[in-house]
């Protein structure tokens, strides 16, 4: 098992990353002291791994909640089932949440453990391989609302972070394959080197050889760790970390966040952005020509293969992007391998453009 410390402004933390390192969470539960936990996750988890989890806790004080799966269900009346479920069962300060789910289960769970008495203790399982990579590092919480997403939330650093490559053994070909965009993501927005040896391994990689993928997963969390803790807020380093997001948020809230996994929106986001700094002359085109390359190794989306929404709505739902500034659409462009730039978009006349290239015939 490899240990890696988060150490933020907010708060210092282990994130524990391994293959089949289940047999150790009592010891890991152990660095995170509690009078009682609180297991929160979804019908779909519950079925398969609550009961591994539960029997290293304390039996007499656990308590479970189970959630409605889905990121339709990201929203705020599941943020407050959770906390009704605590005022429910006497749950106070000394009580730890634990997530046990993708990112959709750490982000409520996240943000519940950050509002509930002004905060409480809480611990990140990642399930799914795009929660073990990207949403279960950094303390990022919320949910979706108004039709937006990530609208509400807070940053709120987790206790500790236990990523077990095991629970990725039943994890379905296309959710894991949207979780290796987020992987790519990094390659192409911050590790020129990554993404070297990711064009190399991409193969193996979605095989699921189990030391290639522990790699990726260690540099990913490494990577991301090392920008939070310049920039734990989002001002500045980390928002290379939305590349992709600006456009993909766009089309999972345009598609009631039913259509697109999250992995998925991002793969198509990516090539938007990239596509759209070619167009600006920020980078070479050979960029998107090996984007595209590795993206469609995973099957990922390279078109939007429906037409539900308009262009407009699309553009208009980028305007609310969280990164805006007053006018105009602030987008995260890649202007060489390994780096990005905030890019100010005052007109939306290319960007309208740049979804109509991309709806397939
Ligand atoms: N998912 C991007 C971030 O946590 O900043």
């Amino acid at each position: 098992m490899r240990t890696i410390r988060a150490s933020t402004k907010l708060s210092e933390y282990n994130v524990y990353i391994g293959n089949n390192i289940i047999s150790q969470f009592a010891s890991l539960f152990d660095t995170v002291p509690a009078d009682r936990f609180v297991v929160i996750t979804d019908q779909q988890i519950a079925k398969q791994y609550l009961l591994s989890v539960t029997k290293y806790l304390p039996p007499d004080c656990v308590d479970v909640v189970i959630l409605d799966s889905g990121e339709q269900n990201k929203n705020f009346a599941t943020v407050s089932k959770i906390i009704d479920d605590l005022i429910e069962k006497h749950h106070d300060r000394s009580s730890t949440l634990i997530s046990l789910g993708g990112g959709v289960v750490g982000d409520v769970t996240g943000f519940a453990a950050s509002i509930f008495m002004r905060g409480i203790k809480w611990i990140q399982i990642p399930t799914t391989l795009l929660a073990q990579v990207d949403a279960s590092i950094g303390g990022k919480t919320g949910c979706n609302y108004a039709g937006v997403k990530n609208l509400l939330g807070t940053f709120y650093q987790p206790n500790a972070v236990v990523i077990d490559t095991w629970f990725l053994n039943s994890l379905p070909t296309r959710e894991y394959n949207a979780g290796l965009a987020e992987v790519i993501k990094y390659g192409v927005a911050c590790d020129q080197e990554f993404f070297l040896w990711l064009e190399k391994n991409i193969v193996l990689l979605r095989d699921r050889d189990p030391q290639v993928l522990l790699l990726a997963i260690e540099r990913c969390c490494q990577t991301k760790l090392r920008i939070v803790e310049l920039d734990e807020h989002d001002h500045g380093a980390r928002m290379a970390l939305n590349f992709g997001h600006t456009f993909a948020h766009a089309l999972e809230s345009a598609t009631d966040f039913k259509h697109y996994l999250h992995g998925e929106a991002v793969a198509l986001g990516m090539l938007l952005a990239t596509e759209l700094a070619v167009k600006l002359e920020l980078v070479q085109s050979g960029l998107l020509a090996r984007l595209s390359k590795l993206l469609s190794c995973l099957a990922l989306p390279l078109q939007f293969d429906l037409e539900m929404y308009s262009v407009e709505q699309l553009c208009n739902l980028m305007l609310q992007d969280k990164k805006n500034r007053g006018a105009g659409i602030n987008l995260i462009l890649p202007c060489a391998l390994g780096a990005v730039r905030v890019v100010k978009m005052n007109g939306i006349d290319c960007i309208e453009e740049l979804f109509k290239d991309y709806v397939s015939p």
